[in-house]
């Protein structure tokens, strides 16, 4: 973990379900004053997921679509096929990177070092360069396969993360249950939210 807020970031999506979490995950960063630089990359199913999930239109404009607004600030996407981009490389000063959501394809790639595309690349080097790396991983049932591969992720130094809520904060809607859950997400890799939801026991 880097001794400084990450201003860094790399945020992947591939095809499991839960895209409304991207959303408020990337419209949490962008507000965010302390993170300066998104490099977001998403598979082609997650492209396919987001058209379902969010009723995204094709791939033009894609973070302005998924955030609802004409462009970002600070977030780049980069292709997915594209593994000579900036975050392939331990020499970029990426400071820790969320996939959310994580298939289980996406696990399976990473817990085994397959890294033929940009998002299973960047997270290898995150993981060879024992910087955070955090899979919010969604499935259900879990076969022993995809256990097997959450065991072997975070032996290798990932958090797994998975897309599970909490509700005794009594939200009062599905936005209030997946922004919590995207807060706690920025919290564990050193970006606290001040409009965070905290137990007071
Ligand atoms: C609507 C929809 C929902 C899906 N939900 C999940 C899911 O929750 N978890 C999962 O692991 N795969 C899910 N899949 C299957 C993955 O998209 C598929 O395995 C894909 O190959 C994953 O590719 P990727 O890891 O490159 O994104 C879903 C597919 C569709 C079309």
């Amino acid at each position: 973990m880097p001794n400084h807020p990450p201003q860094n970031l790399t945020v992947a999506t591939t095809g499991a379900s839960g895209s409304l979490f991207l959303k408020h995950f990337l419209l949490a960063v962008e507000r965010d004053s302390r993170v300066h630089t998104v490099n977001f990359i998403a598979s082609d199913s997650a492209l396919r997921v987001m058209a379902e999930e969010l009723g995204l239109r094709g791939r033009s404009n894609l973070v302005g679509q998924i955030l609802g607004r004409k462009s970002s600030r600070k977030i780049q996407q980069q292709a997915n096929a594209d593994i000579a981009a900036n975050i392939a490389s331990g020499s970029y000063p990426a400071d820790a990177m969320v996939v959310i959501p994580c298939s289980m394809g996406t696990l399976a790639r990473i817990a085994n070092g397959i890294a033929s595309q940009l998002i299973e690349r960047a997270a290898d080097v995150c993981l060879k360069e024992k910087r955070p790396l955090v899979l919010c991983v969604r499935e259900t049932p879990l076969n022993k396969i995809h256990i097997r591969n959450m065991y072997r992720a975070a032996d290798a130094g990932a958090t797994v993360y998975p897309l599970i809520p909490a509700f005794y904060f009594r939200p009062a809607s599905l936005d209030a249950v997946v922004r919590e859950f995207a807060y706690r997400v920025l919290a564990h890799i050193g970006l606290p939210q001040p409009d965070a939801y905290r137990w007071k026991g």
